[in-house]
Parts: C-alpha cells; sequence; structure tokens
C-alpha cells in the first residue's frame, strides 16, 4: 500500500488474535513491524511464524506490559536506539471479560480500564517524542491507531466495564486529536471499532452469554450476530487489519480524530 514501506510500526498484543495480523498485514505492506506482548512465548512463536510465511518481513518481538511505564520506556529505547524511528503506533492490546455490572467485582472494572485505557494513554505518551521527530524528518505525520470497539460506541449487553473502558478510548483518541492537532504535533489519532471478531477475546464474549443463560448455546450467539449483520458473517481479523493499514499509511493524511466502525452493518442496523 502506498508508502508504507518506509514506516516502521509498533503493535501492542500481537501474540494471537487481531493484533497478531495487524501485524502481518503492515509486514506485508513492507513496515517494519515491532510485535509485543505481555506473552513472550507466543509473541516469539507467532513472530517467527509470520517471518518464515514472509520471508521479506521484517518483524521483531519484545515483551511489553502495557500498563507498565517502565516497560513501556524500554521498548521505546530499543526503538529510539536501534531502528531510529517509529511512524505507526497501533494501541491493540485489550481484555474483555463480561459479567453482569452486579456480581462484577471493582477491580474487574479497574482491571478493564487500566489495560484499555491506561494501557494506550502510557504509549501514546513515551512514544510521543520519537514519533514526533520522526514525523518531521519525512515532512509528514505519525499515526497512533487505537483499537477501541463497537462497545465504545454503542452499549452492549455483559460489558459495562468494557464499554466504559473503549468509550472512554474513543473519547481519549478525539482528545488528542485535537490537542496534538492545535498543538503542532505532527501525529494524526484515529480510533477503530470492530463488531465481534472470531478470536480467543471474542470467544469469551460470546460464552459469557451461555453462562448467564442469555442463550442456550455459543452457536446460537454466533447466528444471533450473523443474523443482526447486514454483510451476513462475524468479523474476522483481516477485515480490522486492513482499516489499520490505511490509517498508518498516508492515504488518510487528512484524517485525525475520527472513528471506524468495522462490523459489517451491525450497529447501523
Ligand atoms: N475480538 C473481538 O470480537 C473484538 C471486538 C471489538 C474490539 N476488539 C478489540 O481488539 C483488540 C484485540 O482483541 P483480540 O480479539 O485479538 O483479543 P485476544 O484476547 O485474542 O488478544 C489480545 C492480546 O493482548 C494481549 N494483552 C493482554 N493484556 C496485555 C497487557 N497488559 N500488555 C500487553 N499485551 C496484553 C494478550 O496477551 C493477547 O495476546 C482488543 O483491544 C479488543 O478489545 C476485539
Amino acid at each position: 500500500m502506498h508508502d508504507l514501506k518506509n514506516k516502521t510500526a509498533i503493535v501492542t498484543g500481537a501474540a494471537r488474535g487481531i493484533g497478531l495480523e495487524i501485524a502481518r498485514t503492515l509486514a506485508e505492506y513492507g513496515v517494519s513491524v515491532v510485535a509485543t506482548d505481555v506473552d513472550e512465548e507466543k509473541l516469539t512463536k507467532s513472530v517467527q511464524d509470520i517471518n518464515t510465511g514472509q520471508p521479506s518481513s521484517s518483524v521483531v518481538s519484545r515483551h511489553l506490559d502495557v500498563t507498565c511505564e517502565e516497560s513501556w520506556q524500554k521498548l521505546i529505547g530499543f526503538v529510539d536506539q536501534e531502528i531510529g524511528d517509529l511512524n505507526i503506533l497501533v494501541n491493540n492490546a485489550g481484555i474483555m471479560k463480561s459479567q453482569p455490572f452486579m456480581s462484577m467485582s471493582i477491580e474487574d472494572f479497574r482491571n478493564a480500564y487500566t489495560i484499555n485505557v491506561e494501557g494506550a494513554a502510557i504509549g501514546i505518551r513515551t512514544a510521543f517524542e520519537v514519533m514526533n521527530r520522526s514525523a518531521e524528518k519525512s515532512n509528514g505525520y505519525g499515526s497512533i491507531v487505537n483499537i477501541s470497539s463497537i462497545y465504545g460506541v454503542v452499549g452492549g449487553n455483559l460489558n459495562a466495564a468494557y464499554c466504559a473502558s473503549k468509550g472512554a478510548l474513543t473519547l481519549l483518541t478525539k482528545a488528542l486529536a485535537v490537542e496534538f492537532g492545535h498543538g503542532g504535533a505532527k501525529l494524526r489519532v484515529n480510533s477503530v471499532h470492530p463488531g465481534g471478531v472470531d478470536t480467543e477475546l471474542g470467544r469469551g464474549g460470546m460464552s459469557a452469554f451461555v453462562e448467564t443463560g442469555a442463550a442456550p448455546n455459543v452457536e446460537a450467539v454466533e447466528s444471533m450476530i450473523e443474523m443482526s449483520t447486514p454483510l451476513g458473517r462475524m468479523g474476522r481479523t483481516d477485515d480490522i487489519a486492513g482499516v489499520v493499514a490505511f490509517l498508518g499509511s498516508d492515504l488518510s493524511k487528512f484524517i485525525t480524530g475520527a472513528e471506524f466502525v468495522v462490523d459489517g452493518g451491525f450497529t447501523a442496523a
């Protein structure tokens, strides 16, 4: 895709699911990717698979716990010293623990916020300087892509903590797009909002409907999603990764503070 070749990206939560597909897709388009995750063992294997499957790809793996400032500083220090530039930051790492609001612990509520919102906020603050410097050098803009959810736009059953956190991430995105833009920083900030995608997180969400008696089995939840989706199927990881590649590229050079809903029309109905 348009001019992605000379760019460098960090992807968080890249050991599996959507993050892994984003790392793979960016690498396919020629981006040098630093794939990160708290699950180092799985990440190492996933990155090996990408590099074996696409011999021309340049993906390295690095441990990162997005909630830990020191972990971010170590990662950005590595990028700064060993790679030099950083053009794309994809804040994808996230958790979803679907459960009824009244039986949820406050610790679970805070956990969703800590990982889904603070994780991205710490990442952006730590990466700001090197991204801005890289953008000025290339006479363009760095791109920050926050992976929110349709549940950062509309409410979802059994997902109060997740919705609250993803809604916060949506507005963190807009607030930073405004502040960075007006402040003269060379950074665009956008959010992507997947609908149900078939990953471990997505499957966990569907199981919660069965566990709480809201649906007889996972197949029933799946067919309910399919029937309510104008394009007739659940999302796939590559549906999301393509949009992230577009936002990382200069094809989207005049887009900041925008929400990209990628749900086959689920929330349009
Ligand atoms: N799958 C869906 O249906 C769906 C829908 C909407 C939004 N999303 C969002 O997309 C993103 C990716 O979801 P997924 O479905 O691929 O999930 P997933 O559970 O398959 O993968 C999430 C990855 O994040 C990592 N992670 C968790 N906590 C971390 C931390 N503190 N530091 C670093 N890494 C950490 C995990 O180890 C895992 O590899 C999440 O932000 C999720 O909220 C997913």
